[in-house]
């Protein structure tokens, strides 16, 4: 069956490298700070998901998701933490809002917790109306406070009990199931909310969902599950938004869009077609894997031949990589009203050559080699380098592959090390600086971005890493138990590229983190009396009413004593 393929593989090659062509891999050009302003009309805001930031996971009616369940074995998250309280973002959303409205944002990125609505999934069975409470009441709010919700649908909270029965998104029944929900939310939202996500970066889902294992729901399928799981996504996807389409657009007049998160990849000589080779396999087995379908009808060329090459020599009779039908094709292209962008870092890419026989995945699949500059900044999470022009060479190529489709930019942003109660953060006004430069230098280019989204709003679960790694622009103290949050430095600093919509002038722009962190010695004192005040609440709420009954039991005793005397 694959050797009947080979010439139609061959022709649609020749087609695909022209069609890359539009994107020159020779040409990365460098340029300096570019003063200027966003289009009138660009979006700010900041992000967020239900699992991250909610807590609440089992209350007023909450069904279990598989992170729940995930997060409670003992051994897969750091520290063995898990988002049972997080945030409490179910109980503090007013407070929340009133940060963005000090920020002046324009939109503010959450996702829905399907459990929380359909506790075990399925609409047919029960329905949680405190759950649509609880978003009916934050989207109104939002909207009162005149910043525009986007709402993802899935980020990553699948209901446990759709994992036990069906074994999650492995199996095709999900799509229906999906659609159901995706349904509800419009039915019972979708009069108020007009930016739809489908699925927030579906690759991690698959990958280290179903490949690695490193998030929920665990498994390590190797070379078989994540493109399976993938497969279904897509089509899921497809079928949300041909409902949309279908049943609500006419009357709702929303966008739905899917969130993809990918890091650029560049080829370490871009002289060398190899490495050219390697990276364009890097960008297409990332993005490519989910936008290809969407966008041409078809996963990208290079992944089905190497997918399909490396399942023949383990003389499997068909790819590892599912196959659309022809009637697939034309019902999953077309599917993105816009398409949303979740953007952190960058790697050089070069040709690996795994030998055979290492046992087949993912990775030995794209065949690569993964690279860092010594010299890049690395302020944060282990895998997260700071290098703002590899935001420009990926917005550049979204815009030469999918036909400059409208962007919105749903997460981008950087962490801090661990332990670090530091609200003076530098390195996280740096890097916003320079990733929304280049991101205004694609803009220039031409690249159709409309929105950006910092992540996150808020110091929140970062799954399998707990609390270790922070990428807010505001502090929790997850050690006190009403989690209050701190503004860092780099709040001050965004509500300026805000108000001015870019960088107007190098004067002032020059002055922004000076007095940004005029600011934050202050918060920081706050922050470091925490303790202190954590300390005063315990003994307000513990030591006091436990000293009381102790003293009203003694003075019984003695009461007692007295009397029996007497007697
Ligand atoms: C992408 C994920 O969507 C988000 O949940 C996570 O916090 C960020 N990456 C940072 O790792």
């Amino acid at each position: 069956m694959l050797q009947r393929r080979i010439p139609f593989l061959a022709l649609a090659l020749v087609f695909c490298v022209a069609a890359a062509e539009d994107f020159d891999w020779t040409k990365n050009e460098k340029s300096s700070f570019h003063y200027g302003t966003f289009p009138t009309g660009f979006s700010w805001g900041a992000g967020s998901s239900a699992y991250q930031t909610e807590g609440a996971w089992n209350l007023d009616g909450k069904g279990m998701s598989i992170w729940d369940a995930f997060a409670h074995k003992k051994g897969k998250i750091s520290s063995n933490e898990t988002g049972d309280s997080s945030c409490e973002g179910y109980y503090k959303f007013k407070d929340d809002i009133n940060l963005m409205k000090d920020m002046k944002l324009n939109h503010y990125r959450f996702s829905i917790s399907w459990p929380r609505i359909l506790p075990s999934g399925l609409r047919s069975e029960h329905m949680n109306e405190k759950g649509i409470k609880y978003y009916n009441d934050l989207i109104s709010l939002l909207l009162d406070n005149k910043i525009t919700p986007i709402v993802t649908l899935y980020h990553w909270d699948l209901p446990q009990m759709l994992q036990d029965k069906y074994g999650g998104w492995l199996n095709a029944s999900m799509i229906n199931h999906f659609n159901d929900f995706a349904n509800l939310c419009f039915e019972r939202f979708g009069n108020r909310v007009k930016y739809w996500i489908t699925f927030n970066n579906p690759w991690s889902i698959a990958v280290e969902g179903y490949e690695t294992g490193e998030h929920a729901p665990g498994l390590k399928l190797k070379g078989t599950g994540a493109y399976k799981v993938a497969h279904h996504m897509i089509k899921a996807h497809a079928k949300v938004w041909h409902t949309y389409d279908m049943k609500w657009r006419s009357k709702q007049k929303g966008l739905v869009g899917i969130s993809l998160t990918a890091d650029w990849g560049e080829p370490v000589d871009v002289s060398n077609q190899r490495d050219i080779e390697a990276a364009q396999r890097y960008i297409q087995f990332y993005m490519g894997w989910f936008a290809g379908p969407l966008f041409h009808g078809d996963y990208p060329q290079v992944m089905k031949d190497y997918i399909g090459r490396k399942s023949g020599q383990q003389g499997l009779g068909a790819s590892r990589l599912p196959v659309f039908l022809p009637e697939e094709k034309s019902y999953v292209k077309g599917t993105c009203d816009f398409l949303g962008l979740g953007h952190f870092t960058t790697r050089y890419v070069t040709q690996r050559n795994y030998p055979s026989g290492l046992g087949d995945n993912y990775f030995t699949d794209r065949d690569l080699a993964e690279l860092v500059d010594p010299k890049w900044p690395d302020p944060g999470s282990e895998w997260l380098y700071s290098v703002p022009w590899g935001f420009r060479r990926f917005l550049n190529f979204v815009k030469s592959q999918y036909g400059n489709p409208m962007i919105y930019v749903t997460e981008n942003g950087v962490s801090e090390k661990m332990l670090c109660t530091d609200l003076c953060d530098d390195w996280r006004m740096t890097y916003f600086k320079e990733y929304i430069n280049e991101m205004l230098k694609a803009v220039k280019d031409g690249v159709n971005v409309k929105g950006y989204t910092a992540w996150s709003l808020l110091d929140s679960f970062e799954w399998d890493e707990g609390y270790t790694e922070r990428f807010g622009l505001y502090y929790v103290d997850f050690r006190n138990k009403n989690k209050p949050r701190y503004p860092k430095a780099s709040v001050q600093y965004f509500k300026r590229i805000i108000s001015s919509n870019g960088f107007p002038n190098q004067r002032e722009v020059e002055s922004w983190k000076r007095k940004a962190v005029e600011t934050c010695s202050s918060s920081n004192q706050l922050l470091a009396a925490d303790p202190l005040i954590g300390h005063m609440e315990m003994v307000t709420e513990i030591v006091v009413p436990t000293v009381c009954t102790l003293c009203i039991l003694l003075s019984a005793v003695f009461f007692m004593f007295l009397l029996r005397r007497r007697l």
